[in-house]
């Protein structure tokens, strides 16, 4: 299946250690899943926006999910705590899981997600 690129934000709007991105994960299903991406040791990355302790989303405002010190990503429902480079969590109700990542690019000023589909349901046309 042929890899889509979806534009997820323009770079700037990705604060080092800072405010990040809420995104659709789902497009034809508003409000189903949402994604997140961050920019932490100058490096965008994503993850799915769910807990791994009670699958609640992160952020504690829309697009807040540092902590105050702004060293880890942090769940606003029970204060688990995650490496922002890895999504692994080392502290908190869920210690040793990890949140799940999303594989995206940074090029030409903008942040895309790389998905297997186009994002939609739009079904594959048969082969010839
Ligand atoms: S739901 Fe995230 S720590 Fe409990």
């Amino acid at each position: 299946m042929a890899r889509v690129e979806r534009l997820i934000c323009e770079s700037a709007a990705l604060e080092e250690d800072g405010r990040g991105v809420r995104f659709e994960l789902h497009p034809q299903a508003p409000g189903a899943q949402t994604g997140f991406a961050i920019r932490s040791a100058g490096i965008a990355r994503a993850y799915v926006n769910r807990c791994p302790h009670m699958g609640t989303e992160l952020d504690w405002q829309p697009g807040e999910f540092f902590d105050i010190a702004r060293l880890y990503l942090v769940c606003s429902t029970h204060g688990a705590m995650f490496e922002p480079g890895t999504g692994y969590c080392v502290a908190g109700p869920c210690r040793g899981a990890s949140l799940e990542r999303l594989e995206i690019r940074e090029r030409e000023g903008r942040i895309v997600l790389l998905t297997d589909s186009a994002g939609t349901n739009r079904e594959e046309p048969d082969a010839p």
